[in-house]
């Protein structure tokens, strides 16, 4: 049988979709994403028009929905696809607990074909910590923005060449940098790569897209060693450290992820 993860070497969570909802969420890590996130998102909402009667979104390689479903208890409508059944399975049992089903559509699909299951573009796709799984995530990003109408809003977050090359230099992985980073198995939660900011950017406004924002996710958290006296703060200081700092140089451009959003130009634009 050939299956969907074998066509497009993509990296189907499915052997370590419940090992990734337990290390991932419900973490320090986990919150600061969440609220930089929200953040730009609340934002990104009072810019897209039409929001009063409820917005069309996608969450393409949606995991376990936890982003969308803030916005779904806004009164938004959610098509989730995933290439894992068993994230989309996971997703369905924690939408259905937190009683939004209703607003819910699951779409069991790689994104790369996701125009098969929508009958028309949508207000906002979110596109979360997916490209670095991808074996080629420009076209991928390109599938996902295309699906956006003019005037809507594309939320992308990646994760970061920049932050990878930093965090290795401060464990003190000099000869894993020197090398190029090659991919390491063992690390079966962590991506294979990074992608160049600059380049992401890049592909986000040659698909008729301006840029509206930018965050860096975790600038200095993930940076703070562990050494027994590190200073007196508490894990809401860095919060309050990361808020402060997140969307501007040169912390932004070493966030271990980076969130940027855009908005699709009109036609005649
Ligand atoms: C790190 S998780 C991110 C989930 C979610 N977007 C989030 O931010 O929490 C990556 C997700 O992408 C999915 N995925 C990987 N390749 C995919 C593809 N080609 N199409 C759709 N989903 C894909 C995986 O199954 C997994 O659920």
């Amino acid at each position: 049988m050939i299956t969907q993860a074998a066509v497009t070497e993509d990296r189907n969570f499915d052997d370590i979709a419940h090992k990734f909802a337990k290390n991932i969420y419900g973490s320090d890590k986990g919150e600061i994403r969440q609220v930089i996130v929200w953040e730009d998102l609340q934002q990104l909402l009072t810019a897209v028009a039409g929001s009063e009667n409820g917005l069309d979104i996608l969450d393409a390689g949606g995991g376990l929905a936890q982003m969308s479903q803030k916005l779904a208890q806004l009164g938004h409508r959610i098509t989730l696809c995933d290439l894992s059944s068993e994230m989309l399975q996971l997703a369905q049992q924690d939408i259905a607990n937190n009683g939004l089903l209703e607003q819910y559509r699951f779409v069991h699909s790689p994104v790369q074909s996701i125009e098969q299951h929508l009958t028309k573009q949508v207000d906002v796709v979110l596109f979360h910590a997916v490209m670095e799984w991808l074996a080629d995530p420009r076209p991928a990003l390109e599938t996902v923005l295309n699906q956006v109408k003019p005037g809507g809003m594309a939320s992308v977050m990646f994760y970061n060449h920049h932050g990878l090359v930093y965090k290795n230099v401060v464990c003190g992985n000099i000869p894993h940098v020197l090398e190029g980073m090659p991919h390491r198995k063992r690390f079966k939660l962590q991506p294979q790569k990074g992608l160049k900011p600059e380049q992401v950017y890049q592909w986000i406004e040659q698909a008729g897209f301006t840029i509206c924002g930018k965050s860096g996710i975790r600038c200095f958290s993930d940076y703070i060693g562990d050494r027994q006296y590190m200073g007196d703060y508490q894990p809401e200081d860095v919060l309050a450290l990361e808020r402060q700092l997140c969307r501007q140089e040169p912390y932004l451009s070493l966030g271990r992820y980076i969130h940027v959003w855009a908005q699709k130009k009109d036609k005649q634009d």
